[in-house]
């Protein structure tokens, strides 16, 4: 099987339209399509989603922020990393290996990574080499976040 090529999505309203499909659909959505409404963005300037197509559909998508090293409290040294969330492939296009190709671009940028996973999607993230990170009251609160770290990078004591 070829590599899925995997996109940045642009925000405009044809995009917007393709985010409806995906379950985890919500205020970032809804509020980047105030934005494009409101004039505040422009139709086709860029979002923090990636997605992959399958001919007309968009059928896999994640959203990719940096944080910076100034907020970094889980990795030694604290450096800039990505946050990701949102993963989500469309049912019909599940274990057809669009999840690991949004993730392999993740780690592509060789950032650490750290994303808080959805209920029953732990032996996904094993599989992609994510680990629980120690578990921290006061910075995880509810939270159970999984950490990915590129060679050299540390965990942060807690
Ligand atoms: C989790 C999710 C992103 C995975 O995407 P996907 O495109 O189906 O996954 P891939 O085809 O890239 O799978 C990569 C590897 O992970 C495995 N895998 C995929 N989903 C898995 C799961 N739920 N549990 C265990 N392993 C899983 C695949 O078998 C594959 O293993 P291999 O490399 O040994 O063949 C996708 O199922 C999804 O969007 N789920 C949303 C709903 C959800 O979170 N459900 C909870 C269960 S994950």
């Amino acid at each position: 099987m070829t590599t899925p090529k995997v996109e940045k999505l642009l925000i405009n309203y044809k995009t917007l339209e393709k985010f409806k499909y995906f379950k985890e659909y919500g205020n970032q959505e809804l509020s980047m399509l105030e934005d494009l409404q409101n004039n505040i963005v422009e139709n086709d300037s860029e979002s923090p989603f990636y997605g992959i197509y399958f001919g007309n559909n968009l059928v896999a998508r994640m959203s990719l922020y940096t944080v910076k090293a100034k907020y970094d409290k889980f990795f030694e040294p604290p450096q800039d990393y990505l946050e990701l969330w949102k993963l989500e492939v469309l049912p019909a296009y599940r274990d057809q290996g669009y999840g690991k190709a949004l993730v392999d671009f993740a780690k592509s940028y060789n950032l650490p990574i750290k994303t808080n996973p959805r209920i029953n999607s732990h032996s996904f993230w094993e599989k992609m080499g994510f680990q629980k990170a120690k578990y921290d009251m006061e910075r995880d609160l509810g939270n159970n976040p999984l950490i990915w770290m590129p060679e050299g990078v540390t965990e942060k004591e807690v």
